[in-house]
């Protein structure tokens, strides 16, 4: 078998993957955004750990390997499916708001959002969930101790790797549009200047900070000597944490939602997650037409109205249920369905009506931030998990001395109820801030189990997850595979602004012909997502593993061994 590995861990250096995949009884599978996180998954699975040690070992690497993307300063949600028990369950690691936050936060005394104050700088940070979450699965649902499986990321954090293009650019990105800290820029841009590409990029305060995670666990970051130097660090710099915020950090394990779309069950992303119940609401409507067979150009349409209005539910029924009633029995029922269902017509696009008309203005954020991953184990152990500090290195703060960026997660709540956040996305006060309270998110990981097998999935991609989430679940259950799931074409409708915003080569122009006709706004932007796929097919016992072209890391040799 070990000749077997070697021949396509060779076949894999060749064309420098992000996902790998051996043969056993059940071949297990990992799909990454950065194949030193597949390497370390796969390190972990060969060495007898299942999916969940796995994915507390990838999370920790991608932390240091894509800092744009998520990190310790961050939060995360991982779907979890446990092959003994049958059970899934959903760890929500989301960041929540400082107790001393208050609703308008953000706002000047005219009542106006004062630009970029939650995207920037510590005041924009919740407090971070990530480093409990791999605690948590690693001591609950892991075979391994937490301290071996952070190991990897300890070592790329001491020892450098190379910088790479994706992560040249984000540190270009990131200084251009907002204020990077002295301490940031002393490890992404020494000397005011960003890597090149090979360029060892080092984070020594980082490297320690994930050994007294190993060594102490949660107390050693939630509530030990360096929580109060991180929180009194965070505060000389304007942060409004307090030690106690993070004393009472813990996350939340939570039922998972579950729905049947032609003959599969979706296990999907609760609250605070939006993902689960705009999906939900999006495939119940589908399922009140002949959606199967319809033209491609008729189901672009009824998708698009289908989004237009999970999305405005989204809006306005979403929030922390900790803290808020969320419908979600409502939100998910095909009686709802059926009702919006029958605002919709099969000719014409729904005008946005008056009172829905705000700001349809907005930026639009590229969205490539954010991470997933998926794993298999021989087992049939799943993880999906999506993690993120929010916008690219998210508010650009790193704590001096700990090497943490913090998120910016902030900017997920209502800033002011139905003003678009950096997203374009609308709240509504169901999500404002409140001490305490986690701020509402569209990462989706996903799991989908039918006669063909399973497919375990996810993306970054701000509020265009919930979209690309969709538009792979309907792949999938019409025949798609983790390839095409990943590299098809994509498109977009979010409420507002009320336009579909499609990838080049979506649409062919009788299409685009057809929903202009119909009524709808078109948009071409550019590609976007990240999405990491593993499938397993009942019929063959193959599993694939598949990473989205478009986030495609090159340069990197991988040995295994
Ligand atoms: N920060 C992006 C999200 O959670 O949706």
């Amino acid at each position: 078998m070990l000749t077997t590995l070697r021949i396509i861990i060779a076949s894999l250096i060749m064309h420098l993957p992000n996902s790998i995949s051996y043969a056993q009884e059940i071949d297990p599978g990992i799909a990454t955004a950065h194949p030193l996180a597949s390497k370390a998954g796969y390190e972990v699975l060969a060495s007898g750990g299942n999916s969940f040690d796995a994915a507390v070992a990838i999370s920790a690497v991608l932390s240091v390997v894509e800092p744009y993307s998520s990190g310790l300063g961050g939060g995360g949600f991982f779907l979890l499916y446990d092959s003994t028990s049958k059970d899934s369950v959903f760890i929500d690691a989301r960041e929540k708001a400082p107790s001393n936050a208050s609703r308008d936060m953000y706002l000047d005394n005219d009542g106006n959002v004062i630009r970029r104050a939650s995207l920037d700088g510590p005041m924009a940070a919740g407090i971070p969930g990530l480093p409990a979450a791999l605690h948590h699965i690693a001591k609950n649902h892991g075979t391994m101790p937490l301290y071996r499986l952070l190991q990897p990321a300890i070592r790329l954090a001491r020892e450098g790797f190379p910088a790479y293009e994706r992560l040249v650019t984000a540190v270009m990105i990131a200084d251009k549009s907002k204020s990077l800290s002295p301490k940031f820029k002393e490890i992404f841009l020494p000397n005011d200047k960003a890597p090149i590409i090979g360029q060892i990029i080092r984070q020594p305060e980082l490297a320690k900070t994930l050994e007294i995670l190993a060594s102490s666990g949660h107390a050693g970051f939630y509530d030990s000597f360096f929580t109060k130097a991180m929180v009194e660090e965070s505060q000389r710099d304007g942060s409004i944490w307090e030690i106690e915020d993070f004393k009472s950090y813990s996350v939340i394990e939570r039922e998972p939602i579950k729905l049947n779309f032609l003959g599969a069950e979706l296990t999907m992303a609760p609250p605070p997650s939006s993902g689960g119940t705009t999906i939900g609401s999006v495939l119940n409507i589908l399922s009140e037409f002949d959606f199967l067979g319809m033209s491609f150009s008729e189901k672009v349409h009824l998708i698009t109205e289908s989004m237009r209005r999970a999305f405005k539910d989204r809006a306005f029924y979403l929030g922390d249920p900790d803290f808020v009633d969320v419908p979600i029995g409502k939100l998910i029922s095909k009686e709802y369905a059926s009702k919006l269902a029958e605002s919709i017509n099969l000719d014409k696009a729904t005008p946005i009506h008056e009172e829905d008309e705000i700001d349809g203005s907005i930026g639009w954020n590229e969205g490539a931030h954010t991470t997933h991953f998926s794993i298999l184990d021989n087992n049939g152990n799943r993880a999906a998990v999506t993690q993120t500090i929010n916008t690219w290195f998210g508010s650009g703060y790193m704590l001096p001395s700990s090497g943490l960026i913090l998120n910016n997660e902030m900017d997920d709540f209502a800033s002011k109820p139905l003003s678009p956040n950096s997203y374009g996305l609308i709240h509504g006060e169901q999500n404002s801030i409140q001490p305490n309270k986690r701020m509402l998110s569209s990462m989706t990981p996903t799991f989908i189990e039918s006669d063909r097998g399973i497919a375990i999935l996810g993306t970054p991609g701000g509020a265009r997850i919930i979209s690309m989430v969709l538009l792979s679940i309907i792949d999938y259950l019409t025949g798609g595979d983790a390839q095409s799931m990943t590299a098809s074409k994509r498109f977009h409708h979010q409420f507002l602004p009320d336009v579909i915003r499609y990838e080049k080569d979506a649409f062919t122009n009788d299409v685009k012909e057809d929903l202009q006709m119909k009524g709808h706004n078109l948009q071409e932007i550019s590609n976007y997502g990240n999405m990491q796929v593993v499938t397993f097919d009942n019929a063959t016992g193959e599993t694939e593993s598949s990473s989205d072209p478009r986030g495609l890391i090159e340069g990197f040799e991988i040995d295994f061994y």
